[in-house]
């Protein structure tokens, strides 16, 4: 079993849409019972407000035929460290943030999405662009390299 924790700031666009991207590829491939796949945040104040997906961020996920369950914004704690093989992180800002939560990445395995793709960058936060499509696919560019990089092609 492969288990990946998508970590944002705020757990309702980024990292739930990345959730159920990497949940609708791994269904397709029939290789739903292989992994576990959840997201959380690396802030609390969606915990705190009990907000579940954004509303553009589902929108998208519906245009574009990605079946997604609700998932209410949860902050990353300590024990996700030990649970989870792979925390995929949106943006290098993130990643100071997930260890001073979880503490040092001894295990390595904290990385951002598209490290796993030739062109390692950010992805932008949909929050503040507005720009759900440009997110849209990059987090597809990058679960799609992620998994050939953990089943193969
Ligand atoms: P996300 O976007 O990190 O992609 O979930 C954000 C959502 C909410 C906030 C910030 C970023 N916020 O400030 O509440």
């Amino acid at each position: 079993m492969i288990k990946v924790l998508f970590v944002c700031l705020g757990n309702i666009c980024r990292s739930p849409m990345a959730e159920f991207i990497l949940k609708d590829m791994v269904n397709k491939k029939g290789l739903n019972d292989e992994f576990y796949i959840d997201s959380a945040a690396t802030s609390n104040w969606n915990e705190l407000d009990g907000a579940g997906i954004y509303g553009d961020a589902k929108k998208m996920l519906r245009e574009m035929n990605i079946p997604f369950t609700e998932h209410l914004s949860r902050q990353i704690s300590k024990e996700d460290y030990d649970k989870f093989d792979y925390i995929l992180a949106m943006e290098e800002k993130n990643i100071p943030d997930i260890i001073r939560i979880v503490g040092e990445d001894k295990d390595n395995k904290v990385f951002k999405l598209l490290d796993f793709t030739s062109n390692t960058r950010d992805i932008a936060d949909p929050w503040y662009t507005g720009d759900f499509i440009t997110t849209y696919y990059d987090l597809v560019y990058g679960c799609e390299e992620f998994l050939k990089k953990v089943v193969g092609e």
